[in-house]
């Protein structure tokens, strides 16, 4: 056993399976990107006052931050979320609206660990500040929906809510919060206490009292002011025109407290329940103004990217065979002069995917090692090629063969000879490219 070991909740991340990260982190910007969304990278960590104002009364918040005091006595948290950091620079640079971001990186809440739930977890999310249109929702929701398509996944369902908002929800919440109270010894423990506190996170708890009672509870959808259901019905009609299947689920409040009007989440139908949430999120209209901004709507969603890639193998799409970087040549150099130096640094100017031997290996490691590299081609410098100026180029897939599979150039046309043996042009990422 080793000395060390990575934290609980956490990954490490290798190759090949980090290809395909690199190919989700690509798609998805590809996705975004053309529609207008420009990439905001942030810090990891923020004043634990923010995150607290986003989601007092969420597990999230209250339960699963990584909080500490740094040297300089500073209240800290590790960022459980990003939309409260996208949030905060919205309110300081104050940009043109409607302000379209995106972003990547890891959020941390001290979980119990399990397939698909970690205290490191990465996100992929999209926020538009600054526009109340319902459209915006219809274009938010439909990159989510899209993204997942191109990654080639089938089995995602989309649940949609509306919370309403100060108007309608205000009274709706207290309703509801009636209903709970005549129901209060049915309750979960935890809901029994803290039901007053904020009676919409009933409808998110899982335990199956809590679950029983709130079958019939009334439901904010049956309660919307006529802004809200105008706006409701838009989104659903802008859904509909773009043929966005969907299920209305009244019990969508989501985990965190920022959300007014639509929320929705996408469901991978190939998981496990506890865990198949691969991606969700909403609007949030009165959050900027919370933050000490005017007020200003906005919207946006995040995916779990080690989510998707369970929903991924539950669907055999994605498979890091597919997506990992293919070398074109491996050079193998036993003259032992400075060739797999330049010619290595020649193919990799060329645009090609090279690698080489190291240690002045013996000329049998060196073309093992070219053989287990992948590689299609080895180029391969011994001392008689080095006195002539040439190199030896080998197919090592069997493909085109001269004498036993390998025939020499002049090292000048080395490169020209790859590049037309490999029939390509310039090497990029085989089934994802930006
Ligand atoms: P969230 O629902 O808390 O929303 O997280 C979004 C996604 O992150 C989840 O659907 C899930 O795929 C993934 N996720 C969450 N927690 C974990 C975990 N412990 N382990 C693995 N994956 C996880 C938000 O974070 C909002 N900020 C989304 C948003 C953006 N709303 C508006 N804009």
């Amino acid at each position: 056993m080793p000395e060390f070991q990575r934290p609980t909740g956490t990954q490490d991340i290798l190759p090949p399976e980090s290809s395909r990260w690199d190919a989700m982190v690509a798609r998805f910007a590809v996705t975004v990107e053309a529609a207008g969304y420009g990439l905001v990278l942030g810090p990891l960590f923020e004043d634990v006052a923010l995150f607290q104002r986003v989601g007092e009364s969420t597990d999230v918040v209250r339960k699963q931050m990584y909080d500490f005091e740094d040297k300089g006595g500073r209240r800290i948290a590790l960022r459980p979320e990003v939309t409260a950091s996208i949030v905060r620079v919205y309110v300081d640079k104050r940009p043109t609206t409607p302000w379209k971001v995106w972003s990547v990186g890891p959020n941390f809440r001290y979980e119990s660990p399990q397939a698909g739930r970690y205290r490191q977890f990465y996100q992929l999310d999209i926020e538009a500040i600054g526009s109340a249109d319902p459209d915006l929702d219809v274009e938010i929701i439909s990159l989510g929906w899209n993204f997942y398509a191109a990654l080639g996944l089938r089995q995602v369902t989309l649940l949609l809510n509306s919370l309403g908002d100060g108007a309608c929800r205000p009274a709706y919440r207290e309703l509801l919060r009636s209903y709970l109270d005549e129901h209060r010894g049915e309750l979960c423990d935890e809901h029994k206490v803290r039901l007053d506190e904020n009676p919409l996170r009933i409808l998110d708890c899982k335990d199956p009292a809590c679950v029983a009672v709130t079958a019939n509870a009334p439901r904010q959808l049956d309660h919307l002011c006529e802004p809200c259901q105008a706006h409701f019905d838009r989104v659903r009609r802008g859904l509909d025109s773009l043929g966005i299947p969907y299920q209305i689920d009244s019990r969508l409040v989501r985990g965190l407290d920022y959300y007014t009007r639509t929320t929705f989440e996408y469901v991978a139908l190939a998981l496990d329940a506890a865990q198949n949430a691969i991606g969700g999120g909403g609007r949030y209209d009165g959050l900027v103004e919370e933050m000490g901004g005017p007020p200003t709507p906005g919207i946006g969603f995040a995916v779990g990217i080690e989510r998707i890639l369970l929903a991924c193998d539950a669907e055999g799409v994605l498979a890091s065979a597919d997506v990992a970087p293919v070398l074109d040549v491996f050079v193998v150099d036993f003259a032992g002069g400075e060739s797999a130096v330049t010619l290595t640094a020649e193919l990799r100017a060329a645009g090609l995917r090279a690698d080489r031997a190291f240690d002045g290996r013996s000329p049998r490691a060196q073309l093992k090692a070219a053989d287990r590299s992948g590689a299609r081609l080895a180029l391969i410098v011994g001392p008689d090629e080095a006195a002539s100026d040439r190199v030896a180029i080998k197919d090592l897939r069997g493909g085109e063969a001269g004498e036993a599979g390998q025939e020499t150039v002049t090292k000048a046309d080395a490169v020209a000879e790859v590049r037309r043996r490999l029939g390509k042009r310039p090497a990029s990422a085989p089934n994802v490219t930006k």
